[in-house]
């Protein structure tokens, strides 16, 4: 394998061709509190990977640990070939930044607060006007641009937070839980924002709570847990492990729950493992593989005559994440699960 190392003044390891970002062993304590215990993870150029975890896991340590705002205790990680310890100059130059909590002057306005941020990345003072309208334009923000950003809607400020990190081109992005808060219009406008700085060759680091939010957007995931990596892999893989998703289907007749949900079971279809009725909801649940079990188990319905009012599939939650790699539930399941559910409301 060919390997490059950008960081001749020695000491970090060799960082293989085509990776973005390295850690290893990555150590920050804050007094008794282990908020990374000997972390270790890859992403690779031009790919997103998630950072999968509950409120404490540990994410927003590293952030600002890749970051150069905090200094690691031990181990070791490069960024772009620059090492976070050593080279932090070069290295901040090559990465945007946006935090769970916007970060913009709440009194500039839009287009204020992108040119200035352009002219402390050294733009000339055209070349900072004409990128900032230019991202104010890419984030439909120029409506707004010349109102104070307090006045900004929580969606137009997570959007204004992502133009600032993009100003400077960077060729890494960390994005901490961007959309934690937001309604699901405004999510998937951050979504498809993400994809196409992606789609541009940015590299990705994307913290999130939410399985959903790494199936849409990342190809790997690494799930961390009290400052700890508990799985990696592709979100695929780890999807499978975890028990792909759940069809839910609510019938025309609530009375026929019982002899569909037998139906079902009867039919003995491929990857289909059972059914669980939930009464109260009206609802049918059935966990399936893939799309090919949800298109047999409604073709089995519609052909023995069963009326369907709505069909919809979700992903594991967190919780159901973790209790399948862990075999234990997290310390902070319940927060994690009430933002989820305020989320999806
Ligand atoms: N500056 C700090 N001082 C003391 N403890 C901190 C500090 N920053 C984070 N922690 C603690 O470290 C752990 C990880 O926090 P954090 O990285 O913010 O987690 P996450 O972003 O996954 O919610 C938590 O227990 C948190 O309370
Ligand atoms: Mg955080």
């Amino acid at each position: 394998m060919t390997r490059i190392d950008k960081n001749p003044t020695g000491g970090a390891e060799a960082v293989a061709a085509g990776t973005a970002i390295s850690v290893r062993g990555l150590v920050k304590h804050f007094g008794s509190t282990k908020a990374l215990d000997g972390v270790d993870l890859d992403v690779r150029e031009g790919t997103v990977l998630g950072v999968l975890g509950p409120n404490g896991a540990g994410k927003t340590t590293l952030v600002r640990c890749l970051s150069t705002l905090l200094v690691p205790d031990a181990g070791t990680a490069t960024v772009a070939g620059y090492d976070v310890v050593r080279q932090p100059r070069q290295l901040r130059r090559t990465i945007g930044l946006t935090g769970q909590y916007a970060s913009v002057d709440e009194k500039l306005s839009g287009r204020e607060n992108l040119y200035m941020i352009g002219r402390l990345l050294d733009l000339s003072r055209k070349e900072a006007r004409s990128r900032a309208d230019e991202l104010l334009e890419r984030f439909s923000l120029t409506d707004a641009a010349k109102r104070p950003a307090m006045t900004y809607s929580g969606g137009m400020r997570r959007r204004l937070d992502l133009a600032a990190s993009m100003i400077g081109h960077p060729a890494v992005l960390y994005l901490d839980e961007p959309t934690t808060g937001l309604d699901p219009r405004t999510r998937n406008e951050v979504w498809d924002e993400v994809r196409r700085m992606v789609a541009e060759g940015a590299t990705v680091l994307l913290t999130t709570q939410y399985m959903e939010e790494a199936e849409q957007l990342a190809s790997e995931l690494t799930v961390i847990d009290r400052g700890t990596v508990i799985a990696n892999g592709e979100v695929d893989e780890l999807k499978a492990r975890v028990g792909g998703r759940t069809l839910q289907i609510r019938p025309t007749d609530p009375q026929q729950l019982g002899s569909m949900a037998r139906a079902v079971t009867e039919a003995g279809l491929d990857g289909v493992s059972g059914t669980q009725v939930v009464p109260d909801e009206g609802v049918l649940n059935v966990p399936i593989l893939s799309d090919q079990q949800l298109t047999a188990v409604v073709a089995l319905l519609g052909s023995r005559g069963y009326g369907i009012a709505h069909i919809g599939t979700h992903l594991p939650s967190l919780d159901e994440v973790f209790l399948a790699i862990t075999g234990q539930k997290t310390a902070d399941s319940q927060d994690a699960h009430r933002e989820t559910e305020e989320v999806a409301a």
